[in-house]
This record gives C-alpha cells, structure tokens and sequence, in this order.
C-alpha cells in the first residue's frame, strides 16, 4: 500500500501542518508502510497521476484541507482518502454552521452571533459591538469563523477590548464567530473510527500555564500541561465521550476527528467545535490520545487507510 500524505499549503496553518506531515511520515514509516509527503501546490494533480496512491492522508490544516476542496478534488480523481467527505468537512470548517447543526441535535454548544465583516463596517462598529454585548453579555470569545489553531482568537472580559479582538480576528477571516466564553476546563476528545463505528479515545485536559490555549501554547514544549485521561468525575467523563461521538456523528464525519468541549465551573459540558483534519504535531492532542489508549498512531493510521481504501 502507498500513502500520499498531504501537508503544507498556503494556509496560516502552514508551519503547523508540515510538522503534522512528519509526524504521520515517521509513524506509518516505522510500522512499515511505504509512505510519502507532499505539499498541496500546482503538483499535486501530476503527482496523485503519477504516484497513483493507494489513498491520501490530509495533514492539511485550514483551506484547502479543511474547506471540502481538496476532498472534491480527490473524489474527482477517485483517490481513497482517510477523514470526512467534502460536504461534511465543509460544514464543520464553517464553525457558526457546525454549532447550528449541533443545536438543531441538542448537542450543548455556546450561544453566539456570527458577523461578517461588512456588517461590522456599514452598521457602526460600536453600535454592533453594544448590540452583542447586550445579546451575550460576558465574557465573550472571538474567532475567526473558519480557521484553527486558536489564531486570530481572543477572550474578550471587559466590553472595551472588543473592537480590538474584532479587528484581530477580522485579519484571518471575513466573518467573526463571536460566542460566550465558557470558564472551565478545556478537554478535546478524540474519535476514530476503523469499522466499529466512532469510539471516543481518552479525554485529553488542556491546561494553558497562561491560562490561554493559543497558539504559542499550543505549538511550543513547556507552555501547556496535558493530563490524560482528562481528570474528571466519571458521569462528566462519560457525558463528555458521548458528546463528541453525538457531535462526529451530527456533522456527518468519518474515520477520525477531534471535538473539543468545555466542562463549565457550573458543572455543564458544551461542544465548542470539531476539527476534520486534526493536528499531528509533537505537542497535539491527537496522538496523546492515542498514546493515553495505549494504541500506536500508526498503526491506527495505517487501519483507517485501509478502511479507506476498502
Ligand atoms: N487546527 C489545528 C491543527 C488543530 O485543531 O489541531
């Protein structure tokens, strides 16, 4: 078998996916699976020709990877790839578009507004801005609406620092994903699929030493304390397990995911957000899931590729 692992692009997630790519190369490498890397550029149509891989594995984090079009793309080819199909992807990429699927199925997830740029500008911004504030109240959390990696975000405590986090957020997408902020613990679960259907794998419990799950803190050894399995009541272990399978299973995903919850100070779990093409890298969460299951990642990969190709 020959996987083609896609990584790179021209994303803000750029850096973030070619460390994901190396990883996926080196785990599939060291359970004997022929494997290669490959950026996501003008080559890639020659390539999947002239490669002719047996399926794809997308390390691809942001557009194209994440937005359905590079899964269009390979439908088209009729390559096999590992994760969701296009239409779902695209719908989980779209984060005020997964929080409505995932109320409409009761799924607990944030209140919120999403605002596109333009509306921002033609109705005032401090008017808009008291308008949210008045609608959520606070703390609010801003983000972009389609993006990862925590760029672009920010906790917004007092009302004053708002237009600072629109104008922050407004500088990696259109459209800002403004919901109310949570205080609690953050967990991710991850849920994989390899023919008996979404299985949660150990709840991951991030802890920012800053408080904040950023970018710097994601991405840099020291900065974030992980316990796994997260360190919770076991009635909230198992709500949680449950929302993130209700959540993959909501938005129509397969293969594999990452769904990322918070348990409030008020003792309620609510779903912030899925991620379709999850990160790889040394300090993601992903793979300490799979290391807290005592499974290999890749072998676990190298199982999902042949239920794709199957
Ligand atoms: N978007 C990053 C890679 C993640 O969610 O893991």
């Amino acid at each position: 078998t020959h996987v083609l692992i896609l990584a790179g692009g021209l994303s803000y997630e750029r850096e973030v996916s070619l460390r994901s790519g190396r990883r996926v190369l080196d785990a599939l490498r060291a359970v004997g699976v022929d494997a290669a890397l490959s950026d996501a550029d003008v080559t890639l149509l020659p390539r999947l020709a002239s490669e002719r891989p047996d399926a794809v594995i997308i390390a691809l984090h942001g557009a194209p990877g994440e937005d359905g079009s590079l899964r269009g793309v390979l439908d088209l080819c009729g390559v096999p790839y590992v994760g969701c199909d296009a239409r779902a992807s695209r719908l989980a990429w779209d984060k005020p578009s997964a929080k409505a699927v995932l109320r409409e199925s009761g799924i607990p997830t944030p209140d919120w507004v999403a605002l596109p740029h333009d509306r921002f500008s033609e109705l005032g911004a401090v008017a808009v801005l008291d308008r949210i504030v008045d609608r959520l109240g606070l703390p609010l959390m801003v983000k972009p609406a389609q993006g990862g990696s925590g760029l672009g975000a920010a906790v917004v405590r007092d009302a004053a620092e708002l237009p600072a986090a629109m104008v922050g957020c407004f500088a990696y997408n259109q459209t800002a994903l403004v919901e109310q902020y949570v205080p609690g613990v953050d967990i991710a679960v991850s849920v994989v699929d390899t023919g008996e259907g979404p299985t949660p794998l150990p709840a991951v419990e991030i802890v920012p030493q800053n408080g904040v799950y950023d970018y710097a803190a994601r991405y840099t050894a020291g900065l974030t304390t992980w316990h796994a399995p997260a360190r919770l009541e076991p009635k909230v272990a198992a709500t949680v397990a449950d929302l993130a399978v209700a959540a993959h299973s909501a938005l129509g995903l397969r293969d594999l995911s990452r769904v990322d919850l918070v348990v409030g100070h008020d003792g309620e779990v609510r779903v912030l957000g899925v991620n379709v093409a999850p990160g790889m890298t040394e300090t993601s969460l992903l793979p300490l899931a799979v290391g807290a299951a005592g499974l290999d990642l890749g072998k676990l990969l190298a199982t999902l590729v042949s239920h794709a190709i199957e």
